[in-house]
């Protein structure tokens, strides 16, 4: 195999500040080593990986490496790292075969750095003539110096760049170098250029930054977020409700009254669009449906209004650590027409829930019991989040 990445991964995260090495930080449920391995692993070629850990966390590191690479683990390696990246990454080098060509360095603190990266910067180095290639990003803030609190000069931004990594080298001028450098070098780049290596720069990605303060673990914690498009724990529930229509009732739908319609049958006051919304907020939460909960025959709720079993749900949604994100309810019949009155339905049923309910109608073309004229149907949906 003559391509390599070393990850390092031996830091403490001082200014991260949550007393656990920065790669055992869960990232949105993932810890950031094994988000930061993810894109190495799923690199085409083969490539041997080896990441640098803290000494004091060599077998979790293992156990991270294996579960992420699978049916690649024979080509990994792990081992201590040392008082600084400096040592941490000449730790890493000292363990790569010979039959290495390549060797690309990473932070893993920059765990949601894209698979494209890593392949940028090896194809630049495979016809890079013995350069190094660092992924780079244009300077936006206009950038300062200053002596003091005293700004002395505005630097043109025009030829600055922020630099990230992964920084791909040959492997050889890469172990030279590092074997006459001082410490002050920063990153790889440093390290080779202070050995007379020519580095260049290629695209960087703004996902690669790295993760150092509690602001920047919020920031990849959204950006995982939204990837997957919804937040931990978010679930969704469905609620299905028909009642007959009773012309001695009065008509009471989705928490209104309709003065001179035909009102609906039923234990309660009929009201298929509360009772709607309550079962997909029951379901959401896993908590059953409104006739086991509330008794479609307990004397309690004879004549019982739409909220109460609405109001249930939500109070029934709290006491397992839920609440209510947002709710659909759709409305599946003749009559009453509600396009007139649909604010106001979504604003009632919105003060109940909590949360805002959009509110739609539809007939059903003739066709069903609904289509018949027989009674009114209510289809919701119901989205819930911990707490
Ligand atoms: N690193 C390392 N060994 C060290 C120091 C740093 O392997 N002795 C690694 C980190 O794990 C990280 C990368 O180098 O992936 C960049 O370092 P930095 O962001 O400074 O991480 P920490 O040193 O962990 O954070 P801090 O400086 O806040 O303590
Ligand atoms: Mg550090």
């Amino acid at each position: 195999m003559d391509r390599a990445v070393v990850v390092v991964a031996a830091g403490s995260g001082t200014r991260l500040g949550v007393g656990t090495a920065k790669a055992f930080v869960p990232v949105a449920g993932r810890l950031v080593l094994a988000r930061a391995l993810e894109p190495v692993f799923a690199l085409p070629e083969p490539t041997l990986v080896v990441v640098v850990a803290p000494a004091s966390l060599l077998d979790a590191c293992h156990e991270v490496v294996a579960s992420v690479a699978g049916a690649a683990a024979a080509y990994t390696a792990v081992v201590p790292g040392g008082a600084d990246r400096h040592a941490s990454v000449e730790a890493g080098l000292a363990v790569l075969p010979d039959s290495v060509t390549t060797v690309l360095v990473h932070d893993a603190a920059r765990c949601l750095t894209p698979a494209a990266q890593f392949t940028r910067v090896f194809d630049a180095v495979a016809t890079g003539d013995g350069a190094g290639f660092v992924p780079a990003l244009p300077v936006t803030d206009t950038v300062k110096r200053v002596d003091g609190d005293v700004v002395a000069e505005t630097v043109d931004r025009s030829a600055l760049v922020g630099v990230q990594t992964p920084q791909g080298f040959p492997l050889a001028a890469l172990r030279t170098a590092y074997s006459v450098s001082g410490q002050a070098e920063t990153d790889d780049a440093g390290v080779f250029a202070a050995a007379g290596g020519t580095v260049r720069v290629v695209p960087g990605d703004a996902d690669a930054f790295k993760i150092t303060t509690p602001w920047d673990l919020g920031r990849a914690e959204s950006i995982v977020r939204s990837r997957t498009g919804a937040p931990d724990g978010v679930r969704i529930g469905l609620g299905l409700d028909v009642h007959a229509f009773d012309d001695a009732s009065p008509c009471r739908v989705g928490l209104l009254d309709f003065p001179g319609e035909a009102g609906l049958s039923g234990h309660s006051d009929g009201d298929a669009v509360a009772h709607a919304v309550c079962d997909a907020l029951l379901s959401a939460g896993g908590l059953g449906d409104i006739g086991g909960t509330f008794g479609t025959s307990d004397p309690a709720y004879a004549g019982a209004a739409g909220d109460v079993f609405v109001r249930g749900a939500v109070g029934m949604l709290a006491s397992v650590g839920l609440v209510p994100v947002s709710v659909t309810v759709q409305v599946v019949g003749n009559r009453p027409r509600i396009g007139a009155r649909r604010a106001e339905m979504q604003d009632a049923l919105a003060a109940v829930v909590g949360a805002p309910v959009a509110v739609s109608g539809t007939t059903t073309d003739g066709l069903g019991s609904t289509g018949r004229g027989e009674g009114l149907a209510a289809i919701a949906t119901a989205l819930v989040r911990p707490l």
